[in-house]
Parts: structure tokens; C-alpha cells; sequence
């Protein structure tokens, strides 16, 4: 079924660095992040060499090259033509990988067909509408008691609280942009993209059908984890 002439053109939406090929080219060291504790999540939680796991938004494939050998088949999705690009790089000779350009709300499998969801740093791409229905299709998507493991930036803070939250975590952004984010950069992330808050995110995991089994939220109040089984 093709998607309703309502939806947005996704690559609108996927900021305009993810599709720059020298950003792209330097993420890897920029983000130096370490998914072991994701991919140790989903086994625990019963995904294995049976298994089939998707990663939306995958960037690089960091998550989908680690997941790989410890399941039968990764789809590593993403928006952007640089990042897909970098991902066929890093996966050449890898038969479980499968690079895929689609993004949440136009990647197409057969319903039930996955057996769990990762996504990290990227459904704030989306406005909260669109991220409602980013969930429906990825719960569409999911076996009977499938995973799905979200990170994101989803802000635990009281609104009451949110200037100095805000504040703090401005004043510990990198100076240079090449292992880090800078101030600039964090502040025209607020501006120009859609994180939303934990205490809204919540209810929209559980209005799409998921029951929320973990959650980890950042001392400083601006990152959050959720772990969750379709209902
Ligand atoms: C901040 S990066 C995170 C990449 C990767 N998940 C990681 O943690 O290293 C955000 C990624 O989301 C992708 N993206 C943006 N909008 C998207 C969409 N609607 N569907 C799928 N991917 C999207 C971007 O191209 C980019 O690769």
C-alpha cells in the first residue's frame, strides 16, 4: 500500500548535516558511542541468532554492525543517501546486513515481520504528530511481543526546571565540533528539531500500542531510554 498524499517528504525532515557527506564522513568519530549495552538489552530480552531487528535511523550502521553477528538479519534504514552510503561501506561482506534508504514513516516490510525495533538519536527528526505515527507503523511492523529499544533526546525536566536544565546542558557542550556538540550546534538541535518530553513521549509509546518495560533517564534531564514489548 502506498503512503497517504498527506505525508511529508522525510528527507525534509532529516536535517540537513545527516545528508552532507564530510559531516557523514566524520560522524563516526563525532558520535563515539558504544551500543554493546543496546545490543546486550535485546538479547536479554530474547532476541537472538533467530532473530530479525531493525535499526531506523541507523546513521552509520554503528548499532546494526554490532547487532549483526548476534542475530540472523539486520535492516539498517535511514533517510539520508550519505549515511546509506557510509553503511555500504561498513558492511560490505557482511550477508546479514541489509541497507535499506527509507525512514520511519515510509520503510515498508510485512506486517509482524520484525522482531525488534532500535532507534537511536533520530525520531526527533519528527514533530510529535509524525512521531505518533512513526510508533504505529513500527508497532505494525513488530511480532506479537516484539522489542522496541528507543534513545533519544526526550527532556525528564518540570517545565518549571527547564531553563536551567536547558542552561546546564548548554554549558557542557564540546568546544570543537569534530568529537563533540558544540553550543552552537545543541542550540539550533532545540531550534530546528523536535524533542519532545518524557512526560509526552510516554503516553505516545503507550497510546501506539507498547507497554513500557524500562526506562533510563539522564542525571542532567535531557536523555532518555526506553525499552518496550508490543502489546
Ligand atoms: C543523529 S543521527 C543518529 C544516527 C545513529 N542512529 C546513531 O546513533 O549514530 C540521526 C539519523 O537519523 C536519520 N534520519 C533523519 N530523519 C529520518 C527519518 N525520517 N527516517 C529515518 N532516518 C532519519 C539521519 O539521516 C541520521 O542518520
Amino acid at each position: 500500500m502506498s503512503d497517504p498524499s498527506w505525508f511529508p517528504e522525510e528527507l525534509g525532515h532529516a536535517g540537513p548535516e545527516h545528508l552532507d557527506p564530510t559531516y557523514v564522513a566524520a560522524w563516526d568519530t563525532k558520535a563515539a558511542w558504544d551500543p554493546a549495552e543496546d545490543v546486550d538489552l535485546l538479547l536479554r530480552g530474547g532476541i537472538g541468532r533467530d532473530s530479525v531487528v531493525l535499526d531506523l535511523g541507523a546513521g552509520t550502521g554503528t548499532f546494526a554492525l554490532a547487532m549483526a553477528p548476534r542475530c540472523a538479519r539486520v535492516i539498517a534504514a535511514d533517510i539520508s543517501p550519505a549515511m546509506v552510503e557510509a553503511m555500504h561501506s561498513r558492511s560490505a561482506g557482511l550477508p546479514n546486513v541489509e541497507v535499506v534508504r527509507a525512514g520511519f514513516l515510509t520503510y515498508a516490510a510485512p506486517a509482524a515481520s520484525i522482531d525488534a525495533v532500535f532507534t537511536r538519536h533520530a525520531l526527533h527528526q519528527l514533530p510529535d504528530f509524525w512521531k505518533v505515527v512513526a510508533l504505529i507503523r513500527i508497532h505494525r511492523l513488530l511480532a506479537a511481543g516484539g522489542l522496541l529499544r528507543v534513545r533519544d533526546l526526550f527532556l525528564s525536566v518540570r517545565p518549571a526546571d527547564l531553563d536551567e536544565a536547558v542552561e546546564a546542558w548548554l554549558a557542557g557542550a564540546t568546544a570543537v565540533a569534530t568529537t563533540g556538540w558544540t553550543r552552537r550546534e545543541l542550540e539550533a538541535h532545540l531550534r530546528e528539531e523536535h524533542s519532545t518530553f518524557t512526560w509526552l513521549f510516554e503516553p505516545m509509546l503507550t497510546a501506539s500500542g507498547f507497554e513500557i518495560v524500562g526506562a533510563e533517564r539522564s542525571p542532567n534531564g535531557i536523555y532518555a531510554a526506553y525499552t518496550c514489548r508490543k502489546r
